[in-house]
Order: C-alpha cells, then structure tokens, then sequence
C-alpha cells in the first residue's frame, strides 16, 4: 500500500530581542535606506546571552510535536539542519533528542546551509515514504549573530537568529510531499564560507586575529547564483509532482533578499503575492527561515487543503533544493487543554531526569571500574535505553494504548470517507492527545 509523508505539525522559536537598521547604523557605516532598498530587511531577531541553537530548536520543536498532538516518545528520527550548531560535535540534534526525551529517535546534523531545511524534509519523507520511519522532525535552527562579523557592513546587517520545526508523518492519504529535488556545487564554496575552526585552518590566535570565524561572502555572486536556482528548482519539483507552475498557490522561499525574490517571480510568471515574505522582520535565518515562513503562513491560514506549497532554498555549499506539498492536514489545530499542557510539562521534566539520571549512572559506573582497577569482571550491559531501532517498526512507546493503529493517517473530508468506505483513518496521535 502506497505511503506518504504529511507535515501535521509546525512550531517557530523567536529571539526576544530585536535589533532594527537603525540599531546597526549606529555601529557600522551604514542606513535604513540602504539595508531596505538592497535586502528588504527592516529589523531582525538575535540571541541573548543564554539563548542558543539548542534553546530556539528545542521551542521550536516542541511547539511543533504540540500542534501535531504527538508525544516526542513517538518520534524515529530528528533531523537540525545548522550552520551554527550548539558545538562541533555532538550533533545538536542528539542534545535535542536528549531534551525532548525522544527515546527511540534517530539524530543526526545535516549542514546544507539555507538550504537545510529542504535537505532535511527531503530525506525524511523519503525515509518515511519506503517505510523506515513512521514520525521525524526536521528543524531548521540558527545563531548566525554568534558567527557573523560585528564589523563588517555587507554581511552583518543581513542576518538574524530563529528555528522552524515541522513534524512529519506516514499516512496512506495522497498529499504531503509530492515531489523534491537537492543541488549541490561545491565549485562555488568560496562564495559563502567560514574559514576557521575546521580542518584545513583549525583554530589559533592566527585564526581569530584574521578574522577567520566569521562568515565571508561574495554577494553579488550568490545572487546570481540564488536567482537562476530559485527558477530552476521550482519548475523541477512541479514537472517531477506532473502540477502545472500556475497550478501552485504559495510559494515559501528562503528569506535572503527581496530582489532575489522579486526576480524569481518574474521569471517564473508568477504574482509576487503567490511568494510569502517575512524577511522584513527576520532577516536571512538561513537554514530557520523556510521553516519560520512556512510556520506563518499555516498560522495565518493562508494555506487551505489540496492546495499546492513549494518551498524552495538556495545557501552556502552551493547548494539548492526546491520540495512540492500538497496540504492535507486538516485546519484548524485544536489548542491543548489544560491537562494536556500539564502532561506535556511533566513529561519533558522526567527527560530531564532521566537525563540526569543516566549521566549519574554513567559516572557511578566509571567511578566503579577505577575502583576495580579499570580491568575487572566484563560488566553486564544494561538494556538500552534509547531507541537503537534501525529498521521499520510497529512497536511504538505506548503501544498498549493505542492498538490497532499501524500507519497513522490524516483526517479525510466527509467526501473522502463517501468515496473510499471501505478506508476509516485517524490522525496521527500521541500519548499526549489520548481521551482529547
Ligand atoms: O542565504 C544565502 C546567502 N546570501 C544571499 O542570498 C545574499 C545574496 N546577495 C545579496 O543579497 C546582495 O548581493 C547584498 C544585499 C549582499 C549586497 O547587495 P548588492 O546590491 O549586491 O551590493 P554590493 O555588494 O554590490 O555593494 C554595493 C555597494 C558597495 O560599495 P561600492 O563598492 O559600490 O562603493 C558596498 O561597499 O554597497 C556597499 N555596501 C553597503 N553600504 C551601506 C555593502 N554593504 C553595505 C551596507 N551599507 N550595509
């Protein structure tokens, strides 16, 4: 039986603090008019002190598992697409699926630029698509303040911090991600690169004296480049779903440039109303921003069901990428109640103590094989507990609670369930929705 992946639930996370052009005028040689005119971008968000890639993903993905009713219990896989993640390694995503008490969730990192987060939904639809996973989170989650150059006019005024989140799930209902396609050229790292801190330039007082830890970029060349990938990506994700352009209702692009936007339209004759723009308060979030707007506009009901969404992506690497979405998650979400929330609290509280707790079991274990010379008796390996599954499973956290359910599915129309009698699908639920 055919598969598909649905987005059925989206979260943000917004710095507090907003830092305007006038704000930046007044630390670099530069205007309001100027960043409006060439960008777009009227003000944007950046971290306080505390605040960090970690922090906005774990907002953002928890606001998302909330809309989609679906307990981080059930999650097999999470996905952050970063720039800036909270450190070299570990993935974030592994601290995020710490955080989120996702027990049996997969997690990985995935460095794409803005392009991340297309990546990232790409590759799970398709996991969940063939059957490997049932739920996944794709977050796209960034600090660029901490990276870019506070003295460099051209690039510091373009970018600001946030996160996007979405939850994906398997469903036998056509829709969700139609089609997609990745592009990759690495002939063009040059153009958007952070020098130090890697391999080839490992950090050093050289590094940091040369300015090396902060983002350089050839903008003139991205643009070029972002127009013409912009164009191409869309008319390949549609060709690959058989919808025609004028068939799409939205368009949610990366938040880099007005202009880059603008022209996109022209050359795919599309109304420039059909592109969503919010980079006028954000600014460029990289890999966040797709995720962000896309955010919006579902809570702002501009997406209405069996509707065509491409959201499409061009960033450092090169790189590009472009998915097409047929909405089927039925609107509106339905707010948590109270005890809702209150579970929800007390189940993130207990990840933290389980946390906690199995890093106290780790040094109570080290101090014990120090005790015992470090080379005594093999120690029995306790059973694990995160979810180490690697193939399909139906066995799913709760599973006495919700028998019966095998591939959750999205609420059909009372068209829908006229027309296919013999098909009774639910929506997708967690332990958290149960008796709502
Ligand atoms: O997320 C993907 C990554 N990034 C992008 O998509 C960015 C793509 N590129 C762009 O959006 C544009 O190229 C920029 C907005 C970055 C720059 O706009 P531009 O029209 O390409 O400007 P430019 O780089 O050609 O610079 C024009 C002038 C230069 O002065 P001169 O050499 O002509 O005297 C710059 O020094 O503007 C100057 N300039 C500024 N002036 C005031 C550069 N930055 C600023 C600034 N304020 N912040």
């Amino acid at each position: 039986m055919a598969r598909y992946a649905h987005i059925i639930g989206w979260g943000k996370a917004i710095p507090r603090r907003v830092m305007t052009n006038d704000d930046w005028a007044k630390l670099v040689d530069t205007s309001d008019e100027w960043i409006r005119s060439r960008t777009g971008v009227r003000e944007r968000h950046i971290v306080s002190e505390g605040e960090s890639t970690l922090t906005l993903a774990l907002e953002a993905a928890r606001n998302a598992l909330e809309v989609a009713r679906l307990s981080p219990a059930y999650l097999d896989l999470i996905i952050v697409a970063t720039v800036t993640p909270e450190y070299q390694f570990p993935a974030t995503a592994c601290l995020l699926q710490d955080r989120l008490g996702a027990s049996r969730a997969a997690a990985f990192d995935l460095s794409a630029g803005c392009s991340g987060f297309i990546y990232g939904v790409s590759l799970a639809s398709d996991a969940i698509r063939i059957g490997s996973y049932q739920y996944a989170l794709v977050v796209g989650a960034e600090t660029l303040s901490r990276i870019m150059d506070w003295q460099d006019r051209a690039t510091c005024v373009l970018f600001g911090d946030g996160a996007g989140a979405v939850v994906l799930a398997a469903s036998q209902v056509p829709g969700g991600v139609m089609s997609h396609m990745l592009g990759a050229d690495g002939s063009g790292a040059d153009y958007l690169i952070m020098l130090g801190g890697g391999s080839r330039h490992p950090t050093t007082h050289e590094t940091v004296e040369q300015r090396m830890h902060y983002i350089k970029m050839n903008g003139r060349e991205v643009f070029k480049f972002a127009t013409r990938a912009m164009d191409r990506a869309t008319r390949l994700v549609c060709e690959r779903a058989n919808v025609p352009l004028e068939d799409v209702e939205l368009v949610v692009p990366h938040q880099a440039n007005d202009r880059i936007i603008q022209s996109a339209a022209k050359s795919l004759g599309l109304p420039d109303s059909a592109f969503y723009v919010n980079l006028d308060r954000y600014g460029n979030t990289s890999a966040a921003s797709i995720p962000i707007a896309l955010c919006e506009v579902l809570e702002k009901g501009l997406v209405h069901r069996r509707d065509h969404v491409v959201l499409v992506g061009f960033g450092a690497g090169l790189t590009w990428g472009a998915l097409l979405l047929q909405w089927e998650t039925p609107f509106p979400t339905v707010p948590l109640k109270w005890w809702q929330r209150l579970y929800n609290a007390i189940y993130y509280r207990w990840a933290q103590l389980r946390s906690w707790l199995a890093r106290l079991r780790r040094r109570v274990e080290g101090w014990q094989s120090r005790e015992n010379g470090g080379n005594g008796e093999p120690r029995k390996v306790p059973p694990p507990s995160h979810g180490e599954t690697t193939a399909p499973s139906t066995a799913r956290p709760g599973a006495a609670r919700d028998e019966g359910a095998k591939v959750p599915e999205i609420s059909p129309t009372a068209d829908e369930r006229a027309s296919h009698p013999e098909e009774s699908p639910t929506r997708a639920r967690g332990a958290n929705q149960e008796g709502s």
